[in-house]
C-alpha cells in the first residue's frame, strides 16, 4: 500500500517515493531525495497532483568531461546537470554551488546529503534578523556532511502563493569551519526559456525595470555597498518570454535583507538554470566554532501564473500581511508637510512655524523638520553624530515648535541619520574609534560624512541610548531615519584578523538589533526609512520602516518610472511621496500641481514645499487633494490589489503615460490614475481596458477635479484636446470596463495627469 502523509494543505510528504510536495493557491513546489541522498528539485509551477511520482522529470545522461556516480542501474549520473535543492561545492557539479566552506583543517569540500525532516505549525524566528512572521506550515530538512549540517526551512504562505525559504549551518565537527558562500535559497530550474528581469537605478532614478532573455553562463545583481543600495535591489524575476502583466508564468525572488547581497541566474551547458540568493562570495567569510550556528536571511519565493501583475499582488499581500509592522501596516499614514525642500538647512522658528500654521488649515496632520536641527549643523559638512538640538538655530530648543503643532492640531516628525558622523562633531572629538575605518589610513568621505561602526556593541548601545533619551523627552510621533552614504574602509580593531569579512554582516545585525530596540520601546512612533531617497529600500527594512522615502526625485514625471519599478515587489503603501515645487528642484521640469497630487497619492502622502508662499489658488488644490486622499484614496493605497494598466517604460517621447488601477478587496471601489508625458497635436484617441473589476457587477467612473481650473482648460493655440468627463454619470458593467475600456483624455499640455474613482452602483 502506498505511504501517503498528509500534514495539513500546504505540505505533503509521500514515503514512498521520499518526495515533498509544498503547493499554495496555484503552484507546486516538488523535490525529494534521491538514490544518492541528494535533495533534487522535480518541479516548480503550476499544480501537479500529489500522487504522482515526478522523479521521472530527470533523465540521465552521460557526459563527457563530466565526473559522475554510478546509479544502481549502473548508468552513469553526473550532478553537474542534476537539479539540486542546495549544491554544494565539489563533487561532481561544476556549477557555482549554494554553499562553499573550508574548515581549520583546510577541508573545503561537504557531501551534504539529506539526513532528516519535520513538517512543523510553527515558524522558528530568526536570530538578529528580520523575517516574515507566522504564516503556514514550515518543513525542515537537515543535510548534513561528517562535519557540517545545514538546515532548510521552507514556509507556505498558500495565499500568497509563497515560499520563505533559508537555512541554518550548524558546525558540528571541526574547530572551526569558515562560510565562503551561502544562500538562502537555491533553486534549479530545467531549463532557460526565461526573460530575467531586475530593478537596477541610481540616486534620484531608483528601480527602473530591465528586461533581458537570460543567456548561457552566469547573470547576476549584487551590492558590495553595505546596504543593498539604489544600484540594484535584492529583487529577480524570471518569466515566461511572452510574460506580461496579466498573462505568462513569472517566479519572484526577493531578499529579506539589507546587506551586500547576490542574486544571480547561472545557465548551463545543457540549458539548466540554477538561482542563487545570499551572501556574495565576494569579500564574505563568516567563521562559526564547534557548536555554533549560523543563520542566513530568508528569501520570499513567488509563483505566478497570471503575470507580472498576479505576481506583485501576491507581494504585497505578503509584505502587507506578514512583513510591514502591524502597528502601520494597514492604519491611515500621517500626511506630513517636511521642511526640507522648503528650507534646505536655512531654517529658524520663525519660518518653520509659519510653514505649520499654513499647513494645518489644509488638513495636514504631521509637521516633519528635516536635516539641520542638531549638533552645529548649517550645512553638510558638520554635525552629524550630535544628537542634540542647535540652539543657535532653535533658541527654545523643539519646544516652541512643536507646541506650534499641538496648538493647530498637529503632530511632530523629526529627521535623524543615527549611523552616520562628521568630523566636525562632538561625537567625532569624543570618539574617533567609532567611525568605521582602516588603522593608519584616511577614510573616504562622502557627502563630507564617514560610517559609524555598528559592527561595536558600544556604538549600537550608545545609539540606543541617545536616540532613545530624544524620543522619551520630546513629543515625537514620527521619525525620518536618512543614511546618506555607503560604506567602505571596512575594518574592526575589536576583531581579530580572521573576522574581519564578517564586519559588513555584524553591522547589519547591528542596525537591526537598534532599530528593533526602537521600534518596540517606542511603538507608537512611525519610522519612516530614507537613504538619499530609495537606497535601502528592501524588504528587511518594512517591519521596521512601514514606508520608505521612495527617491530624492520628487518630479511627478520621473517619479512615474520609479514607482511603476518599485511596484514590482513593493506595497504602494510602503512607497512615501511627496508634492514639491515647480520647477523641480531635482530635474528642472514643470508639472501641474494637479499631476503631482497625483502621483505623489499613490503612496503615503505628503508635501515638500513652503506651503505658506503658495497662492490661494495652489492651496485650494492642496485642501481637495488632502481630503480626497484621506476619504478614497488612502483605504485602497493601504490595502487595495494593484493593476497596472500602462507602462512608462514602454513608450518613446511623445507618446509615453502611465497608469495604476488600485480596486478594493471586495471589489466596489477603485481608484484609476493616469499620466500623460509630453503632449501630442492631433492624438489618436486612447482607451484604458480595466482591470480586477467584478465582471458582473455595474460601476460609475468619476472623475476628480482637484484643480477647477483645469475643468475646461483648452490647449494652446485653441487646437481641440479630447475631454471625458461625459461618460462621468454613465453606469458601467465591469464586464465592459475590462473589455472595451475607458475613453481616456488627452491633454494640451505636457505631463497632465487625471484620478477617476470608480464605485459600485
Ligand atoms: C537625503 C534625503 O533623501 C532628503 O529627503 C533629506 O532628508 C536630506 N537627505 C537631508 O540631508
Amino acid at each position: 500500500m502506498q505511504k501517503l502523509y498528509y500534514f495539513g494543505m500546504a505540505i505533503k510528504y509521500n514515503g514512498n517515493t521520499k518526495t515533498f510536495y509544498l503547493s499554495g493557491k496555484s503552484f507546486a513546489y516538488v523535490f525529494g531525495v534521491n538514490q544518492f541522498g541528494y535533495l533534487q528539485n522535480y518541479h516548480f509551477g503550476k499544480p501537479v497532483d500529489v500522487a504522482d511520482d515526478l522523479s521521472y522529470m530527470f533523465v540521465p545522461v552521460e557526459r563527457g568531461l563530466a565526473a559522475s556516480i554510478p546509479d544502481s542501474a549502473g548508468r552513469h549520473n553526473g550532478l553537474d546537470t542534476m537539479p539540486l535543492e542546495y549544491p554544494f561545492f565539489g563533487g561532481s557539479d561544476m556549477r557555482h554551488g549554494a554553499f562553499l566552506s573550508v574548515s581549520d583543517t583546510g577541508l573545503r569540500q561537504e557531501d551534504l546529503r539529506y539526513k532528516s525532516h519535520k513538517i512543523t505549525k510553527d515558524k522558528p524566528s530568526i536570530k538578529g534578523l528580520p523575517s516574515l512572521r507566522r504564516g503556514g506550515q514550515t518543513l525542515i530538512i537537515t543535510l548534513a556532511s561528517k562535519a557540517v549540517e545545514v538546515k532548510l526551512f521552507y514556509t507556505v504562505y498558500e495565499d500568497c502563493n509563497t515560499i520563505a525559504r533559508r537555512t541554518v549551518i550548524k558546525n558540528i565537527g571541526y574547530k572551526n569551519l569558515k562560510l565562503e558562500r551561502v544562500a538562502s535559497l537555491s533553486l534549479d530550474l530545467p531549463n532557460m526559456n526565461y526573460d530575467m528581469v531586475s530593478l537596477w537605478g541610481k540616486h534620484c532614478g531608483e528601480r527602473h525595470i530591465e528586461r533581458a532573455p537570460l543567456r548561457k553562463g552566469i547573470q547576476s545583481v549584487y551590492s558590495l555597498r553595505g546596504a543593498s543600495s539604489p544600484h540594484f535591489n535584492p529583487f529577480l524575476a524570471l518569466c515566461d518570454p511572452n510574460a506580461d502583466e496579466r498573462q505568462g508564468n513569472v517566479i519572484g525572488i526577493s531578499y529579506i535583507y539589507g546587506g551586500n547581497f547576490l542574486m544571480s541566474c547561472e545557465c548551463d551547458f545543457v540549458g539548466g538554470t540554477r538561482i542563487y540568493a545570499g551572501f556574495p562570495d565576494f569579500d564574505f567569510g563568516y567563521n562559526i566554532h564547534k557548536g555554533e550556528s549560523f543563520e542566513t536571511p530568508e528569501t520570499a519565493l513567488v509563483f505566478s501564473d497570471t503575470g507580472f501583475g498576479g505576481m506583485s499582488r501576491s507581494y504585497h499581500d505578503l509584505y502587507r500581511g506578514y512583513l510591514i509592522n502591524p502597528n502601520f501596516a494597514s492604519n491611515p499614514r500621517p500626511i506630513v508637510i517636511n521642511n526640507w525642500e522648503a528650507t534646505y538647512f536655512d531654517f529658524d522658528d520663525d519660518k518653520l512655524c509659519k510653514i505649520v500654521d499654513a499647513a494645518a488649515p489644509l488638513g495636514i496632520d504631521t509637521f516633519v523638520l528635516d536635516d539641520g536641527w542638531f549638533g552645529k549643523r548649517n550645512s553638510d559638512t558638520s554635525g552629524l553624530g550630535d544628537w542634540y538640538v542647535n540652539k543657535n538655530k532653535l533658541h527654545n530648543g523643539l519646544t516652541t515648535i512643536i507646541n506650534r503643532c499641538k496648538d493647530k492640531g498637529m503632530k511632530f516628525g523629526l529627521w535623524f541619520e543615527p549611523e552616520m558622523i562628521s568630523e566636525d562633531s562632538d561625537l567625532f572629538r569624543t570618539h574617533p574609534e567609532w567611525r568605521m575605518q582602516v588603522p593608519n589610513a584616511k577614510p573616504s568621505p562622502s557627502r563630507s560624512q564617514y560610517v559609524l561602526n555598528l559592527s561595536r556593541q558600544d556604538v549600537v548601545d550608545y545609539l540606543k541610548q541617545t536616540l532613545g533619551d530624544m524620543l522619551r523627552t520630546h513629543d515625537i510621533s514620527y521619525v525620518k531615519w536618512d543614511y546618506n552614504r555607503h560604506i567602505t574602509d571596512v575594518h574592526c580593531t575589536l576583531l581579530p584578523p580572521e573576522k574581519q569579512q564578517e564586519i559588513l554582516h555584524r553591522y547589519m545585525l547591528g542596525f537591526y538589533e537598534l532599530v528593533e530596540y526602537l521600534t518596540t520601546t517606542f511603538p507608537h512612533v512611525l519610522f519612516e526609512g530614507c537613504s538619499s531617497g530609495g537606497g535601502r529600500f528592501d524588504p528587511s527594512m518594512l517591519p521596521y520602516f512601514p514606508q520608505h522615502w521612495t527617491s530624492d526625485n520628487s518630479d511627478a514625471w520621473a517619479r512615474t518610472f520609479i514607482q511603476y519599478g518599485t511596484s514590482l515587489c513593493y506595497p504602494l503603501s510602503s512607497m512615501a511621496g511627496h508634492v514639491s515645487v515647480c520647477p523641480n528642484h531635482q530635474t528642472g521640469r514643470n508639472t501641474p500641481l494637479e499631476s503631482r497630487g497625483i502621483m505623489a497619492s499613490l503612496c503615503a502622502f505628503g508635501y515638500e514645499l513652503d506651503i505658506s508662499q503658495m497662492s490661494d489658488h495652489e492651496r485650494a488644490i492642496v485642501k481637495t487633494q488632502i481630503e480626497v486622499y484621506r476619504r478614497d484614496i488612502s483605504p485602497l493605497i493601504l490595502n487595495g490589489d494593484l493593476y497596472r494598466l500602462k507602462s512608462p517604460f514602454e513608450g518613446n517621447l511623445v507618446n509615453n503615460s502611465f497608469a495604476f488601477l488600485v480596486v478594493s478587496k471586495d471589489k466596489q471601489k477603485a481608484l484609476l490614475a493616469y499620466m500623460q508625458g509630453t503632449s501630442e497635436c492631433s492624438p489618436a484617441p486612447k482607451t484604458l481596458k480595466l482591470d480586477g473589476l467584478n465582471p458582473r457587477q455595474k460601476y460609475k467612473l468619476s472623475r476628480v477635479h482637484f484643480d477647477p481650473a483645469t475643468k475646461n482648460r483648452k490647449p494652446l493655440g485653441g487646437f481641440p484636446s479630447a475631454y471625458t468627463d461625459s461618460f462621468d454619470t454613465i453606469a458601467l458593467s465591469g464586464s465592459t470596463l475590462m473589455s472595451c475600456g475607458v475613453p481616456l483624455p488627452s491633454f494640451g499640455w505636457d505631463f497632465g495627469a487625471v484620478m477617476y474613482l470608480v464605485e459600485q452602483v
